[in-house]
């Protein structure tokens, strides 16, 4: 698949106003801040495709790219922000839940995850519902570039160490969309569940 065809389709503030529930979709999730656009715009090669940001909180709708007619990739809302007013918190944590639990397209989740930081409770939440709903999990340990090499790997063997407890298809990679440290891993799961 060549990522770098992406383009933005549409951000939608709920599921009525996505596109047909067709076709395939992968959906980036995680914490606030851990790196989903950004991961995102590595991917496709795009500095500016999806909107990243300093403030925490930046991606509060549904963003929609098209690959392909039957192809898409999805940006979603980041939870896990204390700071955010609880009435938005409300309104996109609601976007969210209605995505993950109606959107029959989805076919594979990737969660990413701050290095420093993996596997805290909502992202845990998040795994074990998308295992209980039979979508295939890619955890991504982003930031992979804040650590040095001997870290990084700790941090590796310890997410390997942590995921056969959620049961499931669920693989883990480290990666840094400013060094591109973990792309072609990212790039290859992507890949088999775009085309299947
Ligand atoms: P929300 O949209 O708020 O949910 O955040 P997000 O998950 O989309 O995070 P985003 O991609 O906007 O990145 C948040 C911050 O982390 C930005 O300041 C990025 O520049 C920084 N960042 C993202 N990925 C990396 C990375 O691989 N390495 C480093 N060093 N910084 C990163
Ligand atoms: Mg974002």
């Amino acid at each position: 698949i060549n990522f770098s065809q992406a383009r933005f389709l549409t951000s939608a503030p709920n599921i009525r106003q996505l596109p047909a529930d067709e076709g395939i979709e992968v959906a980036f999730a995680g914490r606030s801040n851990a790196g989903k656009s950004s991961a995102l715009n590595a991917l496709t090669r795009q500095r500016q495709l999806a909107r990243t940001s300093k403030t925490p909180g930046r991606t509060q709708l549904i963003n929609v790219f098209t690959l392909t007619e039957s192809q898409r990739l999805i940006d979603l809302p980041g939870y896990g922000f204390a700071k955010v007013p609880l009435e938005i918190k409300l309104k996109w944590q609601k976007s969210l839940g209605e995505y993950l639990q109606m959107r029959k397209c989805l076919r594979g989740l990737v969660v990413l995850m701050d290095i420093r930081h993996p596997f805290k409770d909502l992202d845990q939440e998040l795994i074990h519902w998308a295992v209980s709903s039979n979508i295939a999990v890619l955890a991504v340990l982003t930031k992979a570039d804040k650590l040095k090499s001997g870290a990084r790997k700790k941090a590796l063997m310890q997410a390997e160490e942590a995921v056969p407890a959620f049961g499931g298809d669920v693989k883990v990679i480290t990666f840094s969309s400013t060094s591109k440290h973990g792309l072609p891993q990212l790039e290859d799961t992507l890949s088999q569940w775009l085309n299947q």
